[in-house]
């Protein structure tokens, strides 16, 4: 069975090559994204491995089941970014991993708060500048403040957990509770209310119809001055103008984000000596209360280790007409 991977990077190579070698599969790497320009350079090929930023809409599909193409392995747990319904026309199987390591990302979402917190990314700087000033460094202790997580599937969860062991208050939000959230000492709150009590919120829902721009204008409204927001979810989520608009009002007084809206343009590629086209990446970027990571949440070596290997195991069962939990079913939308 031959197997395409697009977006392929170096980290991707080194630990499918790795988990590879108990499956034998003939792995075939391409950097370029899958779009419906590229799509044809899976002739050849049995089924196809994407990753979050790939375009995989009726176009790209069409070209792939044309290519006889009826497998297609995402190595991710998102899956907003493939027409399901597409897919499923043209009998294409849709697979993904859906937790390869809800620590890997819960641990970035909450490395990504304390550094706004506590400012390491300015000491950082500073002190390699021999400036070591503490001017404009003051944070906040976590102990006892209430910090809200929307999303309590399994990395609301993990994140949720970790806010416990810091001694905060952890409320949730979730269309479809989850006791677990519960056992571990959260408490269900309305939407509003958790946008209203929160210190720190942090991201943790699929990006749907629904949760499309759900921190938008007014969601922002409704927060405390100096709320600190972290998103590691997906970055449709939050509508970035608004956010830039919450910054300027002292709504929003910190912002962290591993993912953003038009990412799709500049992650993932070392773009250091382009002028970024993007105004409003640049806009945020100038925050001195807003860090980026390039949707790196994941990338941790059990994470890894984790994604290729289930991904071969759903390419194994799909290659021999079996079924996988693993397999998107539409209509089955992405919770429990
Ligand atoms: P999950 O499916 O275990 O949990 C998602 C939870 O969100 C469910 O409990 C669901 O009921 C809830 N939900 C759905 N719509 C909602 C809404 N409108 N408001 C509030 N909650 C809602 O998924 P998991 O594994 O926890 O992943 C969550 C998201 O994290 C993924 O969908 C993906 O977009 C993102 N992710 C980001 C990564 C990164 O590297 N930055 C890596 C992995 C996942």
């Amino acid at each position: 069975m031959k197997i395409c991977l697009f977006s392929a990077k170096k980290y991707d190579r080194e630990y499918f090559d790795l988990i590879n070698q108990t499956y034998e599969f003939e792995l075939d790497y391409f950097a370029i994204t899958l779009t419906p320009k590229t799509a044809s350079l899976a002739k050849g090929a049995d089924a196809v491995c994407a990753f979050v930023n790939d375009e995989i809409n009726a176009q790209t599909l069409t070209i792939l089941s044309e290519l006889g193409i009826k497998i297609l392995l995402m190595r991710c747990a998102g899956f907003n970014n493939v027409d399901l319904a597409c897919a499923k026309r043209l009998g294409i199987h849709v697979a993904r991993v859906p937790a390869y390591s809800p620590e890997a990302v819960a641990e970035h979402a909450i490395a990504l708060l304390m550094t706004l917190n506590r400012r390491i990314h300015k000491a950082y700087l500073r002190t390699r500048d021999a400036n070591f000033s503490l001017e404009g460094l003051t944070g906040f202790n976590m102990h006892g403040r209430t910090v809200g997580v929307i999303g309590t599937g399994k990395i609301g969860l993990a994140t949720a957990r970790i806010f416990r062991g810091f001694g905060c208050q952890v409320i949730g939000f979730d269309p479809y509770p989850n006791a677990e959230f519960e056992k571990l000492g959260g408490r269900y709150v309305a939407f509003d209310e958790l946008l209203s009590l929160s210190k720190v919120i942090s991201l943790h829902c699929p990006l749907t119809a629904d949760s499309t721009y759900l921190i938008d204008r007014r969601a922002f409204s409704l927060m405390q001055p100096k709320t600190v927001l972290i998103n590691t979810s997906r970055g449709k989520l939050v509508d970035s103008v608004a956010a830039i608009d919450a910054l300027k009002q002292g709504l929003l007084g910190g912002l962290a984000l591993d993912v953003y809206e038009n990412e799709q343009n500049l992650f993932f590629e070392d773009l250091s000596d382009e002028v970024i086209q993007d105004d409003v990446f640049r806009r945020l970027s100038a925050c001195h209360n807003v860090i980026f990571t390039g949707h790196q949440a994941f990338l941790t070596h059990e994470a890894l280790t984790a994604i290729a290997q289930v991904t071969l195991d759903n390419a194994k069962a799909l290659g021999a007409g079996d079924t996988t939990v693993n397999e998107i079913i539409q209509n089955n939308p992405d919770h429990h």
